[in-house]
């Protein structure tokens, strides 16, 4: 049996702002354009898990991939869906939402609970237009 990578993707929609709010709006505008707009806008987000580990030999499977999707529901997507992220979500408190920090907060939700299905998180990537996405590593 081989050591086997495996991804699975999840989706949402969300709102969000990018703003510091230890800056003028002046600066947010220079900076961020126009996701700085006071008055939100959303995103058709997608999100891709990819796991490691070795293949059961029963099964060859990597890991049960309807546990994985509602492992990353429960502890990512319930939070983030039809939300507002600056607003609603407890683990982007405080922290500009950028897809960037999306990322690296999604990562950090699902590394130990990916652990108890007997893998290892290996990527996280976030999708915010067709055009940009992001990938986290976990360092
Ligand atoms: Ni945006």
């Amino acid at each position: 049996m081989a050591f086997v990578h495996i991804t699975r993707r999840e989706r949402f929609s969300a709102a969000h702002r990018l703003h510091r709010p230890d800056w003028s709006d002046a600066r947010n505008l220079e900076v961020f354009g126009k996701c700085s707009n006071p008055n939100w806008h959303g995103h058709n987000y997608e999100l891709w898990v990819t796991v490691k580990g070795e293949q059961d030999p029963a099964t060859s499977f990597v890991v049960d991939l309807s546990a994985l999707s509602r492992l990353i529901n429960t502890h990512v997507i319930d939070y983030l869906d039809h939300k507002n992220i600056d607003l609603d979500v407890p683990f982007m408190k405080g922290r500009l939402s950028s897809t960037e920090n999306l990322a690296v907060a999604i990562w950090e939700q699902l590394a130990g609970p990916v652990a108890e299905l007997g893998c290892t998180l290996h990527a996280v990537k976030v999708k915010e237009t067709e055009n940009n996405h992001v990938e986290y590593h976990g360092a």
